[in-house]
């Protein structure tokens, strides 16, 4: 029977809660398909700083690099926001994407008819929405050259915040390139999103991006700026396919795309491109709902399926956990982020629990 060891970063707030049902899950699928995951566990995040002084210690580093993949919960929190910078939970993030090579982050925003009510946008604007966005993560102005200098003195306050968009052609060649790979795996579509009109970065990402493109002829590639591609995603998101963007740009698209689907508690995402796939919901920490059991699990368990994708190229089981998803939101069950204040929702350990039942029912069906 195949074993595939994966290792697992349950971080802080809802991480550990929504965690625990992505393993669930992931058993499941071991029994239906005849093989066994086992998980080695690591800190990251405000829970390693606690306990070892640091947001990203070299053994949880050195634990994951030794893997099939990794599974991450959720980091950050209140408790940390005032430590050093480069002590926060979010550096420990974003030096283990750096680490890992992972320059690639899919972030799809698949909107379901189930839930088409659940969005604050109109049904007839969402419906059949289906949008990925490959976001560039290892580069861009999260990583290029800054800081703060000058200091405050009796004639005022002198300090400068300085941040450096920074692209290279190779950085922005091989992230279009995912995204028209991904592209031919859908709807031939990718749409390439810069600031064009005054970034020197984003001149050579377009015309970089352009060049990728014509490699593709049967993958239509179309350039936008910004701020358009923020208004168009709200006025017409069909519109869209494959977003590639810059890092930055992708941060904030992706929640922006995410808000579409009607909860960011549905989302999932998988950041590939180094020898280890790193997959995680997007929803982040939640500190105000830890340990409530009112977290949604559906985008962990969404993101269990990017890691059988993605991760262990085993496509069918992740259609079984995709479909098991759909029919868990057909039969109408929905957890509080997805229902109107007050009503009655199962918790986080319910909706795990059946989406455990929906997967038996859909593997006996294929
Ligand atoms: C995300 C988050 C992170 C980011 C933060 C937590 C560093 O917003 O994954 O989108 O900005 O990349
Ligand atoms: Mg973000």
């Amino acid at each position: 029977m195949a074993t595939h060891t994966l290792s697992v970063i349950r971080g802080d707030g809802i991480g550990p809660e929504v965690i625990a049902e992505g393993i669930k899950v992931l058993d499941a699928v071991g029994r239906l398909t005849g093989q066994t995951f086992t998980y080695t566990e690591h800190l990251a995040g405000g829970a390693a700083l606690d306990a070892c002084g640091v947001p990203l210690p070299d053994d949880t580093l050195r634990g994951v690099k030794d893997s099939a993949a990794l599974l991450f919960g959720a980091i950050g929190g209140p408790k940390w926001e005032s430590v050093p910078h480069h002590l926060k939970p979010e550096a420990g993030l974003l030096k283990l994407r750096k680490e890992l090579g992972t320059f690639a982050n899919l972030r799809p925003a698949t909107v379901y008819d189930e839930l088409l009510d659940a969005s604050t946008l109109k049904p007839e604007v969402l419906k059949g929405t289906d949008i990925m966005v490959v976001r560039e993560l290892t580069g861009g102005i999260y990583f290029g050259p800054g800081g703060v200098t000058g200091s405050v003195t009796a004639s005022g306050d002198h300090r400068v915040g300085i941040n450096t968009e920074v692209y290279s052609a190779f950085e922005i060649e091989r992230i279009v390139t995912v995204a028209c790979e991904t592209a031919r795996l859908r709807s031939k579509r990718v749409c390439s999103v810069d600031k064009a009109n005054v970034l020197a970065s984003s001149q050579l990402w377009r015309e970089v991006a352009t060049a990728v493109g014509k490699r593709y002829p049967d993958v239509a590639m179309s350039h936008m700026y910004v701020d358009n591609a923020a208004m168009q995603l709200i006025r017409n998101p069909r519109q869209f396919d494959v977003i590639v963007t810059g890092n930055l740009f992708g941060d904030i698209l992706s929640d922006e795309a995410s808000m579409l689907t009607g909860s960011i508690g549905m989302l999932a995402s998988a950041s590939v491109g180094g020898p280890v796939g790193f997959f995680e919901p997007i929803h982040g920490s939640a500190p105000d709902i830890a340990g409530k059991g009112l977290a949604n699990p559906l985008a962990t368990i969404a993101t269990v399926s990017m890691l059988l994708r993605y991760g262990l190229e085993q496509i069918d089981s992740a259609n079984l956990v995709d479909a098991a998803i759909k029919a868990v939101l057909a039969k109408g069950l929905r957890t509080a982020d997805l229902v109107a204040p007050g009503a009655k929702a199962l918790t986080t350990t319910e909706m795990g629990a059946a989406v455990v039942v929906a997967l038996g029912s859909t593997a006996k069906a294929h």
